[in-house]
């Protein structure tokens, strides 16, 4: 039998402690654990972004840290910041600008996003654009992010 080990960490500021299979990656943890399903599984290998979380105030792939690798740590998902109010802007301005359809990668695409709002910095269409491109949408082209991200870090969102 596998052997288990104990886990605490902090998730959307909430202390958490669980015992976990080694090899359990953090968004699966997130996901079938503690049911925050906001985080996707999509490729499961670093490339698509689905599954993009916040720990320690920097984004990481979910499905590339151990969830063993976040004790001790604080975790901030989707689920969290949407309900902390951080990503309002962000979601208004996707809203607005239709910047969404399946809505598979915005939970993503939305925390990739706010790292370039929590800057502070005046980004250009394309260094949005160079900053999402580790987030894969299939459904709507990226203009309309591009548009929602831009206004938001412009200040017209
Ligand atoms: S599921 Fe993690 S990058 Fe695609
Ligand atoms: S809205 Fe469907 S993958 Fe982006």
């Amino acid at each position: 039998m596998e052997r288990l080990m104990d886990l605490t960490l902090t998730v959307n500021g909430v202390a958490v402690t669980r015992r976990v299979a080694p090899r359990t990656h953090l968004v699966d943890f997130l996901r079938e654990e503690l049911g925050l399903t906001g985080s996707h599984a999509g490729c499961e290998h670093g490339v698509c972004g689905a599954c993009t979380l916040r720990v320690d105030g920097e984004i990481v792939r979910g499905c590339l840290m151990l969830a063993v690798q976040a004790d001790g740590r604080r975790v901030d998902t989707i689920e969290g910041l949407s309900d902390s109010g951080e990503l309002a802007r962000l979601q208004k301005a996707f809203h607005e600008k239709n910047a969404l359809q399946c809505g598979f990668c915005t939970p993503g695409m939305l925390l990739a996003a706010q790292e370039l709002v929590r800057s502070g910095k005046k980004h250009s269409r394309e260094e949005i654009r160079e900053h999402i491109s580790g987030n894969y949408c299939r459904c709507t082209g990226y203009q309309a992010i591009v548009d929602a991200i831009e206004g938001v870090i412009h200040g017209q969102g």
